[in-house]
């Protein structure tokens, strides 16, 4: 197994790189390439670390020698939100960097399963599907935009609400990865009942929590330690699935059915070629409805920005 960081240098990349190195499984390679000039560096400082990951660093205007051979690529590469800005306003630039760095994996591993985490992410991997079709590999099994985030935030926020074990909690999160496209679904957590002002609270948290870290980071960046962790966490389930292991379940933001936009937050199974199944997410409560109704249009417009940004 070889899993390709593009942006490995940066805050995410540097703690999704560290948990890698010491979970991936045995004999994997870890393939780290970002712009800035200290990632071979970066990759020689991991390396002393004892797990048998081999690690290797590339920097400069092309990422091709880091994706030779890659099964997974997760892209982390691009500009973080300071206190003020909203996701959508890090298009202009990041929009880019996900067309360029997604058209070197179309040319040099289109086969590789692809984890969008870089912003906006409800329209980066409509960035990034675009591309894909354009190269003629496009694959609606294999690219994901990583929402792992949201459902940590969520299972945690739960669980310390309701004095629960984490390890126990489990909440989908649907939708989108920003503000009132974030939608837990409280109603179905299992062992945990909330009053309508307790969920009213509960999703504005969940949906604010990015900001949260913007804000307490105070100009010094967004959410990088816990994204290393959501990032590590679904990058490990991709490979378990590449690896035949059964009932692989995590939430992302894939192609799916096309029910309510092209591209939908919603629980998928994992398998040898990437998505298995996209899995029904259950009976929505009212306010979820009500959520779910009033998130679409938001949604929808994000989507056509990146699909228009290609054509
Ligand atoms: P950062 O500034 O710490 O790191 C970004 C890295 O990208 C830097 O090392 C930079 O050199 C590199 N880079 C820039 N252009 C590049 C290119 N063309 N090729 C390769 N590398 C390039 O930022 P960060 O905190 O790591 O955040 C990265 C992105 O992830 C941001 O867009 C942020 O909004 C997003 N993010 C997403 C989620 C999510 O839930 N999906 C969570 C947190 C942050
Ligand atoms: C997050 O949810 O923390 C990330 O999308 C980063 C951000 O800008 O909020």
């Amino acid at each position: 197994m070889k899993v390709a960081v593009l942006g490995a240098a940066g805050g995410i990349g540097q703690a999704l790189a560290l948990l890698l190195k010491n979970r991936l499984p045995a004999g994997a390679e870890l393939s780290l390439y970002d712009i800035a000039p200290v990632t071979p560096g970066v990759a020689v400082d991991l390396s002393h670390i004892p797990t048998d990951v081999k690690v290797k660093g590339f920097s400069g205007e092309d990422p091709t020698p880091a994706l030779v051979g890659a099964d997974v690529v997760l892209i982390s590469a691009g500009v973080a939100r300071k206190p003020g800005m909203d996701r959508s306003d890090l298009f202009n630039i990041n929009a880019g960097i996900v067309r360029n760095l997604i058209e070197k994996c179309a040319a040099t591993c289109p086969k590789a399963l692809i984890g969008i985490i870089t912003n906006p992410v409800n329209t980066t991997v409509a960035i990034a599907a675009e591309v894909l079709k354009k190269a003629g590999v496009y694959d609606k099994h294999r690219l994901f935009g990583i929402t792992t985030l949201d459902v940590i935030r969520a299972e945690t926020f739960v669980a310390e609400a309701k004095g629960l074990n984490v390890d126990n909690v489990r909440v989908n999160v649907i939708g989108g990865h920003s503000g009132t496209t974030i939608l837990p679904l409280l109603s179905q957590v299992e062992g945990a009942s909330f009053t309508e002002e307790e969920v009213a609270a509960m999703t504005k948290r969940i949906q604010n929590a990015g900001t949260e870290v913007v804000e307490a980071k105070a100009g010094g960046g967004s959410a990088t330690l816990s994204m290393g962790q959501a990032a590590c966490r679904f990058g490990l389930s991709l490979i378990k699935g590449l690896q035949g292991e059964a009932n692989v379940i995590e939430c992302a933001y894939v192609e799916g059915n096309g029910e309510h936009a092209t591209f939908f937050a919603q629980p998928v199974r994992l398998g040898k070629n990437g998505i298995e199944a996209v899995l029904d997410y259950g009976k929505l409560s009212a306010f979820e409805q009500q959520a779910m109704a009033s998130m679409l249009d938001t949604l929808k417009a994000d989507i056509q920005l990146g699909i228009d940004f290609v054509k």
